[in-house]
């Protein structure tokens, strides 16, 4: 298991340092860009949020980075506020219309109750104490507001795939993870619970077809010519093991 400092190119970092993200300010839209997972992973995730019929609803996004929900959104009715501790990324989220807060995801700047949704994606394994993220979330909720979350869980299968494996492939920056944040399943039901939000959870994983034809796509070859513009779709799957979505509500 890698644990030591990565290089993504500018300079030598700890795993998980947020200085990483200004490194790869340039990634975040392109997309086949390092992060190109993230926005199959925005996709899915926007397709867990209803439109709304409120005026005035809105959702709020923590750990935004560049915004990348923002365009699957579009439609739905929501003012989309990002709170992030990464100035380069919160300056792409506000290009592309995100209302961008700067602030920690243990510590949000916003009134209890004032969100209609909450959106944690791919942020909460990035976080030293991820249960106060998750405090942050549930108070933000006002009662029948909605949570959505996708994360990385806490087994060795994960840190195989996610880190080992998914690392080494250009979907996913190196050293962007430290496999000991990464968060137990059981152990964010329980914390949601506890907090008022009745969280499910299901499995996800990107269609193996689809990321075979990206990657031939990507790397110049003619079989992948027919992959699916945006990227491989995000699928559920029989195990919570590696990647997985939570979807739950606050109660009243
Ligand atoms: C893997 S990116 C995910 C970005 C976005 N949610 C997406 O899916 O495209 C993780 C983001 O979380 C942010 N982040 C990490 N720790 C944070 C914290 N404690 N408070 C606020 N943002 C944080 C990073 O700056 C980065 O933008």
């Amino acid at each position: 298991m890698r644990d030591g400092p990565v290089s993504n190119g500018a300079r030598v970092l700890p795993p998980n340092d947020p200085r990483q993200y200004d490194d790869l300010a340039g990634e975040w839209w392109r997309p086949d860009g390092a992060f190109a997972m993230l926005h199959w992973l925005a996709r899915a995730r926007a397709a867990l949020v209803p439109p709304t019929t409120r005026p005035g609803a809105l959702l709020v996004d923590l750990g935004c980075g560049a915004g990348l929900m923002a365009p699957h959104l579009v439609g739905k009715g929501y003012r989309h506020v990002g709170v992030d501790l990464t100035r380069s990324a919160l300056e792409q989220a506000a290009a592309h219309g995100v209302t961008a807060l700067a602030g920690d995801v243990t510590a949000v700047p916003l009134a209890d109750g004032c969100a209609d949704v909450v959106a944690a994606g791919e942020v909460l394994e990035h976080v030293p104490d991820w249960r106060a993220a998750v405090g942050e979330a549930c108070r933000l909720l006002r009662p029948g507001g909605l949570l959505v979350l996708d994360t990385l869980n806490d087994t060795v299968l994960a840190r195989l795939i996610a880190v080992e494996v998914g690392e080494r492939l250009p979907a996913v920056p190196r050293g962007i993870h430290d496999p000991r944040l990464f968060v137990d399943d059981r152990e964010l039901v329980a914390e949601c619970a506890r907090h008022g939000v009745a969280l499910r959870v299901r499995g996800v994983r990107p269609d193996l077809w689809g990321t075979l034809g990206w990657l031939a796509r990507r790397t110049g070859g003619g079989a992948g010519r027919g992959a699916r513009p945006g990227g491989p779709m995000i699928r559920p799957t029989w195990s919570t093991a590696v990647l997985y979505q939570g979807r739950g509500v606050r109660h009243g």
